[in-house]
């Protein structure tokens, strides 16, 4: 498995771009099983996560190529049942339930499992397939779904810790083709979730609401192949963003949506981090002061989950007290004990947790265990003194598109060590 070296202490300068989102391209591609025609998706990410997903399009029975960062997928015939392993490989493969339903009325999945941030049920993903009219069973590590109509319904898909991505994903995919109209309560209103909803409005589909808590879906009866473009990252542009202010370096990052990032900025801000926006271009620099901040992983628009692990780093360097609360979900403090061997005092109360900062960081062996806690500890040995060496970085490659070479196209000193 693959290291990555990076000897801490250079300020980054320079200009990056940001890749396509990974939480956009993943449900999009696998929306493209809701039509016989061809698709072409562009600004895809270089990705392990992407790749997987194009096997699992492919065991299908869809033809994918890939050309570069555009996606050519056609799915003429489709088989319902999805491969146990590709599967269980990645937790976002679940995206392919609700096209083979609304496609197939037929689904057969493994269950995806949990992972080191917790639990991960989908119980709420089964919710909305029955609330169309799916009987659900469980079978052998499969859960096997079969529907002789779909027909469209009022579905409160609200959670335990509020609305979900890919379970909205989901069965918006499968409420395009059912009859009749379908309602979506407590959507979730995340920029990937309407990236979904606006590529399949110019396959054809009927989605008003989109963004909000409440979507409307009216059915039809079949859906066309169309081109696409996916947003960029908002998830990359902030860990860039953090990169620049942890190193005390200035970078500029285009292609970003800032629009998509108001809660990432307004905090980065209010810890004193300096942000220039001029249109889809942000110029990020430390500023004269850094202040201790609170914050609290919420659904969009609020801090996102997937940047509380980062935002951490950079608590660790702010001198004073600053609490981080994850609210998404309940694990997902796995960074703290490696974030702990470069010399940060972090301690976990609840689901709190507290930042004890302004100590210096300096380098040590850490270990990745998912894929933001990943991100963390880049970052952080960047802003560490001496040498820091990231084991099983292959996390970082599942949703950061070539980032050691990004990282030292702004002079990060990042070297991949691979390893058979
Ligand atoms: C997506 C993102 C992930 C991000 C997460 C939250 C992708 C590929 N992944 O994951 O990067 O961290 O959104 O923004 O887009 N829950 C249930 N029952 C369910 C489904 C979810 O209780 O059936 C709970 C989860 O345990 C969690 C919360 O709902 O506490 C939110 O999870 P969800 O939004 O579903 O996450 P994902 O869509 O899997």
């Amino acid at each position: 498995m693959d290291s990555l070296l990076i000897k801490g202490g250079v300020p980054l300068h320079g200009d990056v771009t940001v890749s396509g989102a990974k939480n956009a391209v993943l449900p999009i591609l696998a929306a493209t099983l809701l039509t016989p025609e061809k698709c072409v998706i562009r600004r895809v990410p270089d990705l392990t996560d992407v790749h997987f997903m194009a096997e699992i399009l492919a065991s299908l029975g869809a033809q994918v190529k890939v050309d570069g960062d555009t996606v050519t997928v056609q799915a003429r015939k489709v088989r319902p049942v999805g491969n146990y392993e590709l599967i269980r490989k990645m937790r976002g493969s679940i995206c392919i339930l609700g096209p083979l339903m609304g496609r197939m009325r037929e689904a057969s999945v493994s269950l995806p499992g949990g992972c080191v941030i917790g639990t991960r049920p989908i119980d709420l993903h089964l919710k909305g397939m029955k609330s169309l009219g799916a009987s659900v069973e469980i079978e052998g590590g499969y859960v096997n779904l079969k529907a002789r109509r779909l027909i469209g319904a009022d579905v409160f898909l609200g959670g335990r810790a509020g609305p979900t991505v890919l379970g909205t994903a989901n069965l918006m995919m499968a409420a395009v083709l059912a009859e009749g109209v379908t309602t979506i309560e407590s959507a979730a209103c995340e920029p990937e979730v309407v990236d979904l909803a606006f590529f399949l409005s110019k396959m054809g589909a009927k989605i008003v609401g989109v963004g909000s808590p409440t979507i409307t879906i009216t059915g039809v009866k079949e859906l066309h192949g169309v081109e696409h473009e996916v947003i960029p990252d908002r998830i990359e542009a902030a860990t860039f963003a953090i990169a620049a202010a942890v190193t005390d370096g200035e970078v500029t990052i285009h292609g970003a949506r800032p629009d998509h990032m108001h809660a990432v900025l307004d905090k980065l801000q209010e810890a004193g981090v300096k942000i220039e926006r001029k249109g889809l271009t942000m110029t990020v620099s430390r500023g004269r002061r850094l202040k201790p901040v609170d914050v609290t992983t919420l659904p969009y628009s609020g801090f996102p989950t997937d940047v509380q692990a980062q935002m951490m780093a950079l608590m660790a360097l702010i001198p004073g007290l600053s609490i981080i609360t994850e609210r998404i979900f309940e694990s997902r403090f796995m960074h703290v004990a490696e974030l702990a061997r470069l010399g940060a005092d972090i301690s976990i109360e609840g689901p709190s947790a507290i930042v004890k900062g302004g100590r210096p960081l300096s380098g040590a062996p850490v270990m990745a265990s998912d894929l933001r806690a990943s991100a963390a500890l880049v970052v952080a040995g960047m802003a560490a003194s001496g040498k820091t060496l990231v084991n099983r970085i292959y996390h970082l490659d599942r949703g950061y598109e070539k980032i050691d070479q990004k990282l030292r196209g702004l002079g990060a000193r990042v070297q991949r060590i691979e390893q058979p």
